[in-house]
């Protein structure tokens, strides 16, 4: 049975419209003080509410009995709206991309609206429009009609010409926060009479990765093998997260260096029915918690864990030393990648696990020292390795649309390595706050580590004496052809 709840639970007004408050309330304001634009632009990442807001926001201009800026749903106007009608009109771009669609587009916007005061052009995926279709477009912007409004909405901001983008009030639409997608999907699950234990809800919504839509849909598969009865248990099998008790065993297995034991433990997990590159990842995740509350970390948005379990992680971390624990999460971060592309992942996550017994005890502190090279290079310089690795991080970065993160590293100033260490200096102290935070590092190490899989970890600092230095900046845009813009 496949419910589609994020279907059912599309928004039909503002207020419905979870994680976006800033912008909601904008365009509230916009609608009761009447002063719209004619070419709005929606940006961010899939399943944030981009398309909705876009809807509500064509029947919220015609609405003549809107609410606090919401569509009523009752008027005539939103009635004939909600039907197939000729005056919202919802262009895919991905499948309508060429010049003549939009020129086509350009002699329609003149004939007025049947329904209300409002045409609206929806343009999803607007980003895939070719270079002549753009420039079609950029005319209609330049002077349309009183009556058109738009709203192109993309996953790839980047990719729009900035023509465009100087004619568009834009709206940068962002991951919606861990609790406000729990608080969401209480909602769904109590409206739909689906029973579910606190926990469930959570590994539902962090599977959700910031997404709605990607919540919902997972939210979906599990209720359909769980026929509406969710445990922690069900959840996490379907979710694929190997059982804590595993993980923990494997660990301590090694720790006391048990190998019969260790073996019969790996075997056992595989038995039934983990995969084994899940348990991989579930290792690293887990060690790193411990590595971070070993290190005195208490704040539950920096840990990845669930709330409550805390003290048990603390006991279980007090049992291990820090340097066995660095040593054992770079090991499993390593070999992540390499478990996809081996014929025999398992040998692989065995050896893993056996030389890592070797090091148990006799394994200094992986806390890598900085080199001599603590200098800024030099303007003449050609660009290094650890710099080309640093520009494509930096576009990985923009192709993920983490606006946010990727205008806070254009503040980065100087990059370097010291062994397996990626090391960015910024002298923007804003800036720093903003990158020096335990997910968005986790995103770049995964970026970087794409390039370099060696690369165990990265590092922020903030430095105010790099203040002058323009000089890496420099060389990443003629590295890169300008594809990198900095402030
Ligand atoms: N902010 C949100 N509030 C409530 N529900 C949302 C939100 N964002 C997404 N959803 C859910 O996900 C579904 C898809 O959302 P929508 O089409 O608006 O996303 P989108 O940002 O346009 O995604 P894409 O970039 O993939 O086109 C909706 O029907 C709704 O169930
Ligand atoms: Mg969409
Ligand atoms: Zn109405």
């Amino acid at each position: 049975m496949n419910l589609a709840l994020y279907r059912e639970f599309r928004p039909k007004t503002f207020d419905e419209v979870i994680g976006q408050d800033y912008i909601i309330k904008t365009l509230k304001n916009q609608i009761k003080s009447n002063r719209l634009t004619h070419a709005y632009l929606f940006c961010g990442p899939r399943g944030t509410g981009k398309t909705s807001t876009a809807k509500i926001f064509a029947k919220a201009v015609n609405c003549t009995h809107s609410f606090d800026g919401n569509p009523c749903g009752m008027c005539a106007e939103c009635v004939a709206l909600g039907e197939a009608n000729t005056d919202i009109i919802e262009i895919d771009a991905a499948s309508n991309n060429r010049v003549e669609e939009i020129r086509d587009l350009r002699e329609k916007v003149n004939f007025p609206p049947v329904i209300g005061k409002y045409k609206v052009y929806i343009i999803d995926e607007v980003h895939m429009l070719t270079d002549s279709a753009f420039n079609a477009l950029l005319k209609t912007l330049e002077e349309p009609p009183k009556h058109v409004i738009f709203i192109l909405a993309t996953t790839e901001v980047y990719k729009i010409p900035a023509t465009i983008l100087s004619r568009a009030t834009r709206f940068d639409f962002r991951l919606v926060p861990m609790s406000v997608l729990v608080e969401h999907l209480k909602k769904v699950f109590d409206t739909k009479g689906i029973t579910y234990d606190e926990k469930s809800l959570y590994l539902i919504a962090k599977a959700g990765e910031g997404s709605v839509r990607d919540m919902l849909s997972i939210a979906d598969s599990v209720v359909s093998y769980t026929d509406g009865n969710l445990t922690k248990e069900a959840t996490e099998k379907i979710i694929g997260l190997s059982d804590r008790d595993s993980i923990k065993e494997i660990l301590l297995n090694i720790n006391q260096k048990d190998i019969n034991s260790l073996f019969i433990t790996i075997k056992k997990s595989l038995n039934m029915g983990k995969n084994i590159q899940v348990l991989c990842k579930e290792m690293a995740d887990f060690i790193k918690n411990l590595v971070m509350i070993k290190s005195g970390i208490e704040d539950y948005s920096v840990l990845d864990i669930l709330p409550g379990e805390y003290s048990d992680y603390l006991n279980l971390a007090n049992k291990f030393d820090i340097g066995y624990l660095k040593l054992a999460f770079s090991k499993f971060a390593q070999i992540e990648l390499d478990l996809k592309y081996s014929l025999n992942p398992e040998n692989l996550f065995e050896a893993a696990c056996l030389s890592l017994i070797e090091n148990v005890g006799t394994a200094p502190s992986v806390q890598p020292k900085p080199t001599a090279q603590t200098n800024p290079p030099v303007a003449d310089k050609p660009i290094n390795e650890t710099e080309k690795l640093w520009g494509n991080v930096l576009l990985k970065v923009k192709e993920n649309n983490l606006f946010a993160l990727a205008n806070a590293l254009t503040t980065v100033n100087n990059v370097k390595r010291a062994q397996n260490t990626l090391i960015i200096t910024t002298n923007d102290s804003m800036s720093f706050e903003m990158i020096d935070n335990k997910d968005r590092l986790d995103v770049l190490l995964k970026l970087a580590k794409m390039f370099d899989e060696d690369i165990s970890e990265v590092k922020v600092e903030y430095d105010s004496k790099y203040a002058s230095t323009q000089d890496i900046k420099d060389k990443l845009k003629d590295a890169f052809k300008s594809k990198i813009s900095f402030k």
